[in-house]
């Protein structure tokens, strides 16, 4: 046995072990508002910050100094106050910040949660359906990806889609589908007040919220949430159809696709909208079927520079893998950066710049 591998393993493990406290952590300060309070009132003593949050200065005198020696906070010793920069604020304090993720801290609670229930799937080898997950799963989701998509989805992704902000527009029928808690379809019904917004997803719990963060919103009227699976909503005609952070956790997600490819319809310049199924038929493609053409780009660990995955598609092409749950291909690494190929926690680009799931549509003709 080498004795300094062992120590490197201990060190290893040690260093997770302080990540899951510090994440704990992170999440009581979520949750009682002591990031807000810091952020909105300045440095505070734990004697002040207890008066601003009604929390104990006891326990907040240990969450001040852990959060210190975490990082996050600063320490003032002339006046023995703990203090959040902008910058740090960005990310723990505000909600609507692109760089919010203190939200998100929430889904481990779910993890840890469910440990018991995933060691006996590991026994089994059955599944575990996602809505069979702790609720804090579901609830850390959205508040994990709901930045990315307020930063991003109605400046940036849909403008992307060539004719389909322009048609959303003036109107045209959006679907988010796996809407979960509903943050996209809201964003998209308030960028797109013409459009009429659908939001399914199988789990009717997730459904309730979306329809309660709907009211909250004040567009209540204007999205349509169901409880309905990713292949059993029904064929309306859409001219987008997204499914945010969600392809990858389907059952079946080339029948999901599959669903969705006669549900689209395309516009055909200076000739209205046509149904899929009237297309001419594309290079390589039976007649009479359009292609189906994707935009996915899983949210990556790293938070600036270039894309590791591959994005475009030439017409007729498959998408390597996606379909059928392989691995799709991956472009070279360039130096210094991660691996992509192992598997890591997912963490929201900072720069929101592309889509944290697929956004599927036909190609224009
Ligand atoms: C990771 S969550 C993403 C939720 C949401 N799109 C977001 O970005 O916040 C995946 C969602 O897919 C939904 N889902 C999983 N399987 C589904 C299916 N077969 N049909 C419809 N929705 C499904 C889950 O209920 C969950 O809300």
């Amino acid at each position: 046995m080498n004795a300094e591998l062992i120590e490197q393993n201990v060190h290893r493990l040690l260093g997770a072990m302080t990540g899951a406290a510090t994440t704990a952590m992170v999440a009581i300060g979520d949750q009682l508002g002591l990031y807000r309070a810091l952020a909105g009132g300045g440095p505070a003593t734990p004697d002040e910050l207890a008066a601003r949050t009604g929390t104990a200065a006891r326990y907040l005198r240990e969450w001040l100094s852990q959060q210190a020696a975490a990082g996050f906070l600063a320490y003032r010793q002339s006046d023995e106050r703990y203090g959040l920069s902008a910058e740090a604020a960005a990310v723990l304090a505000q909600e609507a910040s692109p760089a919010f993720l203190a939200g998100g801290a929430t889904i481990t609670r779910g993890w840890f949660a469910g440990i018991d229930r995933l060691a006996e799937a590991f026994r089994t080898g059955a599944g575990i359906p996602w809505h069979e997950q702790d609720p804090a799963v579901f609830e850390g989701t959205e508040r994990f990806f709901r930045p990315g998509y307020t930063a991003s989805l109605t400046t940036q992704w849909v403008p992307a889609l060539p004719g389909v902000a322009d048609k959303l527009v003036t109107g045209g029928r959006v679907a988010d589908v796996g809407c979960g808690h509903g943050a996209a379809a809201i964003l998209l019904a308030r960028a797109y007040p013409q459009a009429s917004v659908h939001g399914y997803d199988f789990h009717d719990r997730s459904i309730q919220v979306a329809r309660q963060r709907a009211d909250q919103a004040g567009l209540g009227g204007r999205i349509q949430f169901e409880p309905l699976d990713a292949t059993s909503y029904p064929a309306d005609g859409f001219d987008l159809i997204c499914l945010l952070d969600t392809l990858h956790d389907l059952g079946d997600p080339a029948a999901a696709l599959a669903h969705a490819r006669p549900h689209l319809r395309r516009r055909r310049p200076g000739r209205g909208t046509e149904r899929g199924r009237r297309l001419r038929s594309e290079p390589g493609q039976p007649a009479g079927r359009a292609q189906l053409r994707g935009v996915h780009v899983p949210v990556h660990a790293g938070r600036s520079g270039p894309a590791r995955r591959s994005r475009a598609r030439s017409p007729g092409r498959p998408r390597n893998g996606t379909a059928t749950g392989r691995r799709r291909r991956l472009q070279p690494v360039p130096a210094g950066h991660p691996d992509p190929g192992q598997r890591r926690p997912r963490a929201p680009a900072i720069t929101r710049g592309r889509p944290a799931g697929s956004c599927v549509r036909r190609d224009l003709a």
